[in-house]
């Protein structure tokens, strides 16, 4: 038995997933076998995953190896962006079944809106069809700005359980959260701990961290936690697996809160949700 309580979200369909996760990006599909089974180990019980990742193979070997029955796991991948369009996102979601060894996932998102392509809406109704069959029990997006949110949302009338977007103290992306609680979908944060750069070197974390006897990354995982975002840090090193997880038991004040949400700076690690993928 993990020493961890995980909480648990309950998204906007009725399914519950835990509100920390594991995240396999930039893992090679050999290493994510070994990485991927001891998160599990550890305690974890959600594993996020993409076909663009490389590594959907070895994560299903992973979950495989752990012993771990399916059924307790939480497993999340998503259509990359050369997959998009009705007929290419079903066949993209089915390969991804195939290489996981797996004959569902728990939730399926669009990986990057693309706007240029003009083709979002067409894959946002594959993944609502992909529901029906049971292929993904809840579905959602990553990186989608508020205009994409509406457009998927007044075309089909189904709105995503979550939107997966970079999100830390140095991007708190207040004005989409709120659009997120407007419409009841989760904010689930990438790269929560910026990447384990500048973030975790920051004097203010370093201060609440050594307050409470913690770590750098348990307290901005902490900080996510109060937020109610949903968090999916990654690392390989087995002792932070179990550092991240316990953040789940440490709570922080209402002033360490607001000090941490004061380090924002509006910088992005990753690209610009608008210009990703459209080429
Ligand atoms: N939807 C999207 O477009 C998108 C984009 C990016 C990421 N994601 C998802 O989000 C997940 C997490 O994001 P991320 O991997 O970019 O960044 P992250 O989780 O913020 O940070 C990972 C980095 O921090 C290090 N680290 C982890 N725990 C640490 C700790 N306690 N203390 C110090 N350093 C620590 C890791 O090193 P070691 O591994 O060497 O320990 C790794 O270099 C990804 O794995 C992926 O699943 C999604």
């Amino acid at each position: 038995m993990s020493e961890f309580t995980i909480p648990t979200a309950t998204l906007n369909d009725g399914h519950t997933m835990p509100q920390v996760g594991y995240g396999v990006w930039q893992v090679e599909d050999a290493v994510a076998e070994k990485t991927v089974a001891q998160a599990l180990e550890a305690g974890y019980r959600s594993i996020d995953t993409a076909a663009i990742y490389g590594n959907e193979e070895g994560t299903g070997k992973g979950i495989k190896a752990s012993g771990v029955a399916r059924e307790d796991i939480f497993l999340t991948t998503k259509v990359w962006n050369g997959e998009q369009g009705y007929d290419t996102a079903i066949a993209a979601a089915k390969a991804s079944l195939q290489r996981l060894g797996t004959d569902y996932v728990d939730l399926l998102l669009i990986h990057w809106p693309c706007p240029a392509k003009e083709l979002y809406v067409d894959t946002w109704s594959a993944l609502v069809d992909l529901r029906s069959q049971g292929l993904a029990r809840s579905i959602g997006v990553s990186n989608f700005q508020e205009n994409h949110l509406q457009a998927i949302i007044d075309e089909t009338g189904i709105v995503p359980v979550l939107n997966q977007v970079e999100n830390h103290p140095y991007l708190v992306q207040e004005p989409l959260r709120s659009v997120h609680e407007r419409h009841g979908i989760k904010t689930e944060a990438w790269s929560p701990l910026g990447q384990g750069k500048d973030l975790l070197q920051d004097s203010v974390i370093a201060e609440i961290a050594a307050a409470h006897d913690a770590t750098a990354g348990q307290v901005v995982l902490a900080w996510h936690l109060a937020n109610g975002t949903i968090v999916i840090p990654k690392t390989v090193t087995q002792s932070r697996m179990t550092e991240n997880l316990g953040a789940v038991n440490l709570t922080l004040s209402a002033a360490e809160l607001a000090a941490i949400t004061g380090l924002n700076r509006d910088e992005r690690l990753g690209g610009d949700p608008d210009v990703v993928g459209n080429d």
